[in-house]
């Protein structure tokens, strides 16, 4: 796929960046020279992916640890994100529960909702 700076850039945000479908897509678009937002909650791994990114493709890396199955998180990535021109957005941070529906718990279906469902809306600026 082709990705154009010049249409997406100069910022790409990329949630579940530490690891899996999220982290590879990080490496595809900083191939393409977008500066990359990472969101996730593991930070040693945020900060592996920052240095490797900026080391191979000289882009900037913004990393910001957050839990998205809060609601708290939607100010964290606002304010930390208010100042960059994001153009692109890839909400792949997300969950499945296996399991029987009746031995799971609302808390944890509550917070599947929200990594799921809620926060990929609400990472887009209002
Ligand atoms: N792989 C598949 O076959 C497949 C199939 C269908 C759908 N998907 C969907 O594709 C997406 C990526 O899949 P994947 O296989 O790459 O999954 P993965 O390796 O488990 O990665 C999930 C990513 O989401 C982040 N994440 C999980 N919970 C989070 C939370 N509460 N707050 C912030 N970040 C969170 C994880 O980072 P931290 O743990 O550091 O927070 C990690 O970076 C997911 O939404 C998944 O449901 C995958």
């Amino acid at each position: 796929m082709k990705i154009y700076k010049e249409k997406y850039g100069p910022w790409a945000l990329v949630t579940g960046a530490s690891t899996g479908i999220g982290k590879a897509i990080a490496y595809e678009l900083a191939s393409h020279g977008l500066n990359i937002v990472a969101v996730a909650r593991r930070q040693p791994l945020l900060n592996e992916l920052q240095q490797k990114l900026t080391n191979k493709y000289g882009i900037e890396v913004r990393i910001i640890c957050a839990d998205l199955a809060s609601a708290e998180s939607t100010q964290l990535l606002e304010q930390m994100t208010q100042a960059l021109e994001i153009g692109l957005i890839v909400p792949n941070a997300g969950v499945g529960m296996t399991g029987k529906f009746i031995d799971s718990n609302i808390e944890d279906n509550n917070q599947l909702l929200h990594l799921n469902m809620q926060s990929p809306i609400d990472i887009f600026p209002k």
